[in-house]
């Protein structure tokens, strides 16, 4: 069948797989929030800031579960399974698209685990649901606000029942930005300070509060006007890429290429300061490209 959006959707139940996420991500997110101030093992990954708990473990298993019983023949890819095996992110993606599958659900368990660790209450659950490596559902759970953004490939992001949109500042002067700081050091680091430092004089003011995926629901929902950074993975970005493009913004990585899985610098706006904040960027050497 051709992959227009007509046929996507006759073969992709949408309502269906979106309820799904939306109940799983809402059952991790409670979870995990009761669990805010207890964690009782802190295991550093590469270094002092890529830290990962029993929480974030716990959470990946019971989505994983859940998914498992809802989907059986849906592959997961999803940030601790990929850590616990080891595994580079491109063989994680081939893996999860072995034997013909056509569904693959985008897991970040808990995106904010510093946050998490430091009782810093923003940190979410995003699930994106991935058809032939397109992204076609996504909801970001922010258990602390119980605030739910979800999106469906071509029919829109909803926020409290009621569609979502970007904000509408049409200059980086009027901005609110977002970025991360990488957990890795070195150029990373040093790119996205030069990004900070060339963008703080232009813009309103920059925030830089953790969780990459909630960066992206409140770029989605008008609350930032965009956001930046560099040395991401596929389960910071994947749900709230959809988000931000189905509220009418945009998202490439700092190229300006059409985001797609393998993005990992990225840049998501409201569309209008996209431009002017991709040329900044670029001028201070600051993409994360070599
Ligand atoms: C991190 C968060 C953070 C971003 C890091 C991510 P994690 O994810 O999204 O905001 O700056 O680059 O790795 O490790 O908390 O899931
Ligand atoms: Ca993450
Ligand atoms: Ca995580």
């Amino acid at each position: 069948m051709a992959d227009t959006r007509e046929g996507l959707f006759d073969r992709l139940p949408g309502k269906s797989y979106t309820a799904a996420a939306v109940s799983i991500a809402a059952k991790a997110g409670e979870w995990i929030r009761s669990k805010a101030g207890q964690h009782e093992t802190l295991e550093i990954k590469a270094n002092a800031s890529d830290l990962v708990t029993e929480v974030d473990k716990g959470s990946e298993a019971m989505i994983r579960n859940l998914v498992k019983t809802y989907f059986p023949e849906h592959g997961v890819l999803g940030e601790e399974g990929l850590y616990a095996e080891g595994a580079t992110i491109g063989e994680a993606l081939e893996a999860a698209w072995a034997g013909g599958r056509e569904y693959v659900w985008i897991v970040d368990p808990l995106d904010g685990t510093t946050n998490f660790v430091h009782g810093f209450p923003f940190y979410v659950v995003s699930l994106a649901l991935a058809w032939r490596g397109e992204v076609v559902a996504g909801v970001v759970y922010d258990p602390n606000r119980d605030e739910m953004f979800v999106a469906e490939k071509g029919k829109g992001a909803y926020f409290r029942g009621r569609r979502m949109r970007v904000s509408g500042e049409g200059a980086l002067a009027d901005s609110l930005l977002a970025t991360g700081f990488p957990a890795s050091r070195g150029e990373m680091l040093r790119d996205n300070v030069a990004g900070i430092g060339a963008l703080a004089p232009l813009v309103r003011n920059i925030r830089a509060a953790g969780s990459a995926a909630l960066h992206m629901a409140y770029v989605a929902c008008g609350r930032l006007t965009g956001f930046w950074e560099l040395n991401l993975n596929p389960w910071d970005l994947a749900a709230g890429a959809l988000l931000v493009q189905e509220a009418g913004g945009k998202v490439t990585d700092t190229l300006g290429r059409p985001y797609s899985l393998e993005t990992r610098h990225v840049i998501a706006t409201n569309g209008s300061v996209h431009e002017e904040l991709r040329k900044v960027l670029d001028e201070a050497g600051a993409t994360g490209m070599r």
